[in-house]
């Protein structure tokens, strides 16, 4: 059994009111997704370790960075550091994997291991123990707002069942194109985490969106169980 968690990713909301979008989901999201990009890794550029801080004093919510950045060997441990729970980083970025995770777990924080569609999981089995998280993208990364990539399906169907062969507790998240159409076959698949941009920031009532995403992930899959959150 798994907790169905759904994230809202701060890329959807409005940067003007970055703090109000916190609030709006206090009680009912899980953790707060925080996307970093620096115009390398990917041609975008996101949220700033201040702004990590920032949010630490507006909202109670954990929040998981998801670092696309080139070179996170060098700037994970630091957002850790502002206050993040949990920090991802990408398979395709890092170059020094133990050392970099072993920094962000010093600095007090979770970690998260991401792969791009294209890129195996297979290829980091090894290394998978030094994880809390495992984030199959479902689109390639850069933007909200793409559409979900079917074709990442059987990977995570894979994932799944290699993490549960090994025993590996890590939580299984995806990121991309969740929606009311598409959670409903990830979760069958075997997600467990489920990051919402545009489908909870894009809605009238953003809390609303998350619980419906939420019913809809726990009726799709037997494995999944409601989580027990603090209204705010
Ligand atoms: C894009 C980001 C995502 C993004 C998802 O690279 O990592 O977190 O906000 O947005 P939606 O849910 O709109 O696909
Ligand atoms: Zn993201």
């Amino acid at each position: 059994m798994a907790t169905a968690q759904i994230y809202p990713s701060l890329l959807a909301a409005d940067f003007g009111r970055v703090a109000d979008a916190a609030r709006a989901v206090e009680g009912h999201a899980d953790w707060l997704h925080v996307d970093v990009m620096d115009y390398h890794f990917v041609p975008n550029l996101a949220f700033a370790p201040d702004t990590v801080t920032a949010l630490r004093t507006v909202t109670t919510i954990p929040l998981d960075c998801h670092l696309m950045i080139d070179d996170p060997d060098r700037w994970a441990a630091g957002y850790a550091e502002r206050g993040a729970a949990n920090v991802t980083i990408h398979a395709e970025a890092v170059r020094d994997l133990p050392r970099t995770t072993d920094a962000i777990r010093a600095a007090g924080a979770r970690t998260g291991l991401a792969v791009k569609p294209a890129t195996p999981v297979e290829r980091y089995v090894d290394d998978l123990h030094r994880f809390d998280l495992l984030l199959l993208m479902t689109i390639e990364p850069g933007f909200g707002g793409q559409k979900f990539m079917n074709e990442v399906l059987p990977k995570i169907e894979a994932a799944r069942r290699l993490l549960d062969d090994r025993g590996l507790d890590l939580w299984l998240q995806i990121d991309g194109g969740v929606n009311a159409e598409t959670i409903e076959r990830a979760a069958r698949a075997g997600v467990d985490v489920f990051v919402a941009g545009t489908a909870v920031y894009g809605a009238a009532d953003p809390a609303a969106a998350l619980e419906a995403l939420r019913a809809q992930a726990l009726a799709a899959s037997p494995r999944l169980v409601a989580p027990v959150l603090e209204k705010g």
